[in-house]
C-alpha cells in the first residue's frame, strides 16, 4: 500500500476547513500535518479541532516544513502566486483551491513558476469532481450525447462571507472571477479541454451590493467547433446557493442537479443550526445536502490529485487548465466593457488546433435533406425536407416506414 501524504493547509477559513473535514473525514492516509494562519489562536484551535500536529503563523516555515511532502493553498486570491513561488522554492507538490489567479496574466506566471521548478502542481476545482459531473462526463465520453453544442453552467449564490471576496484588488473582480471559473470548466470540461475557447460575449452589472465590482454576470463563450458555452453567476440570489449544469448534445441532453431541493427536504422550527453551504435560513422548510464535502466533489477531487501524485501522472485539472480559465474570465471583463465579442487571449495554447466544424444532421432523402421529422397528435409522421441546390423547404406525410 502506498504510504499516505503530510499536507500543509494554508489558510483556516471556509476552504481551509472544507478541505480538512474531506481529508479528516474518513479513515483516508493522506492527512493535514501543519496548519498556517495569520493569527496563532485560530491556527491552534484549527489544530485542536483537526488533529493536526503543528499549526504556525510563520506561512514559510509551514511550506518548507520537513514532514510535509503536499501544500494546499486556500488563501485569499491575491496570495496564490507568493504561496506557489515559496512551494516551487521548497521543491513542495503544491494544490491551488480556485481561481488560480485573480488575471490570465498572474496565472501565467503561476503556471511558469511550477513548470520551471518541476514540482507536481493540481488546480482545484472542486466542482468538475461532483459524483454527478463525474457521471456525466463519462457518459458524454462514451457518446450518449452526441457532439456537444451547448452548455450552461449556474452558480448564484446570496454573496461571499469574507471581507476580501468583495475588494477588487484582492480578489481580481467579483462574482465572474468568483463563480464564473468553476462554470467556465465546467463548461470546457463537457464541450473537450482540447477545444480552445475563442470568443466571449459578457454582462455584467452592480445591482444589488454597494461594491465596485459585478454582482450579476452572464456570459457566452464560443468554442472553435462553434459549440457554444454559457454561464450565469450571482452575489445577489435569494435561497441558498443553486448550482446547476444542462449539456445538449446532438443526441441527447443531460441536466444536473447539485445543491437545492436534491432530495432532502426538512421542515424544523428553528433548533438545528448549520443547514449547508450558503443556506439563508435555519428554519421552515429546508434543503439539507447530505454528505456535502462528496457533492461538492471534494472527496473525487483529492482522490485524483493524490494518485495522480503517486502514479506520475497529471491530475484531471492542472495549473493549465486554471490559466484558461484566467484567460476566459479576462476576456469576459473586456467584453463586459466593450459592450463586444472580444477574443480569448491564450499565449499558450496546448489543444487541438485541427477542429471541424460540428456536422449536425445529414440525412437525404431522395435527394432532399432531411430539416425534421416529427410524429404529430393524430399519428402520422412529418418530415420536413430542403432542396440542396434551390434551398426551397418543403414538407411531407410518411407512413411508419417512410414511404
Ligand atoms: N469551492 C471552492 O473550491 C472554494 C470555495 C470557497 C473558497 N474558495 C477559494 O479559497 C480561497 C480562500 O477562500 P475562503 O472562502 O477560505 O476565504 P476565507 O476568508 O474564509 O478564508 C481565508 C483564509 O485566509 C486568511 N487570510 C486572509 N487574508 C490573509 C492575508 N493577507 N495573509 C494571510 N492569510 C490571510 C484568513 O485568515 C483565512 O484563514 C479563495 O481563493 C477562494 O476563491 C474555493
Amino acid at each position: 500500500m502506498q504510504h499516505g501524504h503530510n499536507v500543509t493547509m494554508l489558510g483556516t477559513g471556509l476552504i481551509g476547513l472544507f478541505y480538512t473535514m474531506t481529508l479528516h473525514g474518513q479513515r483516508g492516509r493522506d492527512r493535514v500535518h501543519c496548519v498556517y494562519s495569520r493569527n496563532a489562536q485560530r491556527a491552534q484551535a484549527f489544530a485542536m479541532k483537526w488533529d493536526v500536529p503543528h499549526a504556525t503563523t510563520d506561512m514559510a516555515a509551514a511550506i518548507r516544513h520537513d514532514e510535509v511532502d503536499t501544500v494546499v493553498i486556500g488563501l485569499p486570491n491575491h496570495l496564490h502566486e507568493e504561496a506557489v513561488r515559496l512551494c516551487a522554492e521548497a521543491g513542495k507538490a503544491v494544490l491551488c483551491t480556485k481561481p488560480l489567479a485573480r488575471t490570465g496574466e498572474e496565472a501565467k506566471r503561476i503556471l511558469d513558476i511550477v513548470e520551471t521548478s518541476g514540482i507536481f502542481a493540481g488546480y482545484l476545482e472542486d466542482l468538475v469532481y461532483t459524483p454527478k459531473t463525474l457521471k456525466a462526463l463519462e457518459s458524454v465520453r462514451r457518446g450518449a450525447l452526441g457532439d456537444i453544442l451547448w452548455t450552461r453552467s449556474r452558480e448564484t449564490h446570496g454573496g461571499p462571507h469574507s471581507d476580501w471576496f468583495w475588494d477588487v484588488e484582492r480578489a481580481g473582480g467579483g462574482a465572474i472571477v468568483d463563480l464564473g471559473c468553476h462554470c467556465i470548466e465546467i463548461i470546457r470540461n463537457f464541450i473537450g479541454k482540447d477545444i480552445r475557447p475563442v470568443q466571449v460575449t459578457c454582462w455584467a452589472d452592480t445591482l444589488v451590493h454597494p461594491i465596485n465590482a459585478e454582482d450579476n454576470a452572464i456570459a457566452l463563450i464560443r468554442f472553435d467547433n462553434g459549440a457554444v458555452g454559457q454561464f450565469e453567476v450571482s452575489w445577489s440570489f435569494r435561497g441558498g446557493m443553486d448550482l446547476r449544469d444542462e449539456i445538449v448534445g446532438t443526441e441527447g441532453t443531460i441536466w444536473l442537479n447539485h445543491f437545492l431541493r436534491t432530495g432532502f427536504e426538512m421542515f424544523t422550527s428553528g433548533a438545528g443550526g448549520y443547514v449547508a453551504e450558503k443556506a439563508e435560513q435555519e428554519s421552515g422548510w429546508l434543503f439539507p445536502v447530505g454528505d456535502e464535502v462528496n457533492e461538492l466533489g471534494y472527496t473525487d477531487m483529492f482522490t485524483d490529485m493524490f494518485n495522480a501524485m503517486d502514479e506520475g501522472r497529471l491530475p484531471m485539472e492542472t495549473f493549465y487548465d486554471g490559466y484558461v480559465v484566467n484567460a476566459v474570465i479576462d476576456a469576459c471583463y473586456k467584453s463586459a466593457q466593450s459592450l463586444r465579442w472580444e477574443p480569448v487571449e491564450l499565449d499558450d495554447w496546448r489543444g487541438r488546433e485541427d477542429v471541424v466544424p460540428i456536422q449536425g444532421l445529414n440525412e437525404e432523402i431522395e435527394g432532399l435533406q432531411l430539416v425534421k421529422r416529427e410524429r404529430l397528435p393524430d399519428g402520422k409522421i412529418k418530415l420536413i425536407l430542403k432542396n440542396i441546390e434551390t434551398g426551397e423547404v418543403t414538407q411531407r406525410f410518411v407512413d411508419e416506414k417512410g414511404v
